[in-house]
């Protein structure tokens, strides 16, 4: 489905602009994961359309979206501490619109929540409903009424949304929505719905676009990448799409993320390694060292494949870098269950390690476990796992003195006159250089490093 079709735009557009006397400013925040991160360019890309500016600060704006992220209680909680700050902003400007989406809002409890204790909340919309957000916007001012999506409501992929990116030289592109997986820790298949993959005809029109428009890095993105294909009329899996996107020309260079250990194949190792367009770095999230709680956590494969793939890939790829996802405190996760993933981190050496503690998420399957381990021992297991993944990350850093790497320029580095640059396996390095090399690729001598930040010198180009 496109978004043109949508025809009601310009009435829409009317009747948002009839409410307020001045052109009106947006504020949209998201929280959660880059696919929500990309659904906010979207948000801020619709209500461009539909007459609005956009603002970096709740104060002053005439419409404040928040884009929610429900996979932790904390998360949630953070949300609604938000939201409760608007309170004060609304009392001092009763025509200051509030809408809230994202993944929170899909949950019915939330919507009930929002109906009952922050009746200042205007609008609800739904994860696949960005494209319908400036007409339940109109409606809210028309009918004086607030306008609760039904957390039930689903809708197809709207293609050709409009986007407002956040960066003019690193871009997202998701190429599935949804997930089938049913981790059972898990709140996203819930809130996303089925996973859908868009067609390689779509994804591969909105590449050339970002290449063509100077865009260096894109990340494709998916909550499993590697199940990418299923129920396309065209048999092609996701190593073919990185391939296909890989050949196109250009001056650019490709992430993606998140495989699944399940479903992530030797054919992907293989098509990394052909390709030097595709960044020689793997986010693989392996969640726990120990097989009874990869069973518990319904997560289809055990350490020993894990391990198997890793070693394929440092074999085929010497240079390739991993990062992961861990998760301590899974109901019944004893010490040595604790051990095994501490032993795993070890041997892996990855040089990031995203870590949480479980948090139960009614509806889900490990919401019905018991768990009796101590929120302390638990804190005690995740800071020792920090502290490991540091020293891991400060060695493999120090080991790249010497070498030479083409790097993205991201910005400025943390001493003034310094530029940051990231590698093509995703570690960063601070040198100096002139700011108008931000958005650019340059080659970076490696001198040494501090902590886990590289430090170099730009070579000549
Ligand atoms: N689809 C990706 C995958 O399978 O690895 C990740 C999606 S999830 C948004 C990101 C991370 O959040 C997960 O890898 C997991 O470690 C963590 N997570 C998900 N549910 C959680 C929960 N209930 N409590 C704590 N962490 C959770
Ligand atoms: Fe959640 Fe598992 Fe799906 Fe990742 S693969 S989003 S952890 S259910
Ligand atoms: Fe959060 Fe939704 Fe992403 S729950 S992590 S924003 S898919």
């Amino acid at each position: 489905m496109e978004y043109q079709d949508f025809t009601e735009l310009d009435r829409v557009i009317d009747e948002i602009g009839n409410y307020y006397d001045h052109v009106p400013a947006a504020y949209v925040h998201s929280f959660g994961c880059q696919q929500n991160v990309n659904d906010g360019e979207k948000i801020k890309g619709v209500l461009q359309q539909a007459g609005y500016s956009l603002t970096d600060r709740a104060e002053g704006a005439d419409l404040v979206v928040f884009n929610t992220c429900a996979v932790r209680e904390h998360a949630q909680q953070r949300v609604y501490g938000n939201i409760g700050a608007l309170k004060p902003l609304k009392a001092a400007n009763p025509k200051l619109l509030i809408a809230i989406g994202g993944c929170m809002v899909q949950q019915r409890e939330v919507v009930d929540k929002l109906k009952q204790s922050y009746p200042y909340v205007d609008v609800v919309f739904g994860v696949n409903a960005i494209d319908r957000l400036p007409g339940l916007l109109a409606q809210r001012i028309r009918a004086k009424k607030r306008v609760l999506m039904d957390p039930a409501e689903r809708y197809d992929i709207i293609e050709n949304l409009p986007i407002h990116r956040d960066s003019t030289f690193k871009a997202w592109l998701p190429i599935m929505y949804g997930c089938d997986n049913f981790c059972s820790y898990c709140i996203v298949p819930f809130v996303r719905g089925r996973e859908r993959s868009r067609t390689p005809e779509d994804i591969l029109a909105e590449f050339r676009t970002l290449v063509q428009s100077g865009y260096r890095e894109i990340t494709l993105l998916g909550q499993n990448v590697n199940s990418y294909g299923k129920g396309l009329e065209k048999k092609i899996d996701f190593s073919d799409l990185l391939a296909l996107l890989a050949e196109q020309e250009g001056d650019f260079r490709l992430r993606f993320m998140t495989s699944h250990p399940k479903d992530a194949s030797r054919k992907l190792i293989d098509t990394i390694a052909s390709h030097e367009k595709i960044c020689k770095n793997l986010h693989l999230p392996v969640q726990s060292g120990s097989d009874r709680i990869l069973v518990q956590m319904n997560r289809k494969y055990d350490v020993a494949q894990y391990k198997g793939l890793i070693d394929y890939a440092k074999r085929t790829v010497p240079e390739m870098t991993f990062s992961s996802d861990v998760m301590v405190g899974f109901p019944g996760e004893t010490e040595e269950d604790f051990e095994q993933t501490v032993q795993l981190v070890r041997e892996v050496r990855y040089i990031q390690l995203f870590t949480f503690i479980f948090s139960k998420r009614t509806g889900t399957k490990a919401a019905l476990l018991e768990d009796d381990t101590p929120h302390a021992a638990k804190a005690q297991r995740i800071n020792r796992l920090i502290k490991l993944q540091e020293e891991i990350a400060v060695e493999e850093a120090a080991a790249l003195a010497g070498r030479s790497f083409k790097v993205l320029v991201e910005g400025p580095g943390r001493q003034p006159g310094q530029l940051a640059g990231r590698l093509d396996n995703n570690l960063v390095v601070e040198f100096e250089g002139d700011a108008a090399l931000v958005g650019s690729f340059a080659q970076v001598k490696v001198t040494g490093s501090k902590g886990i930040y590289l430090q170099g010198g730009l070579e000549a180009r």
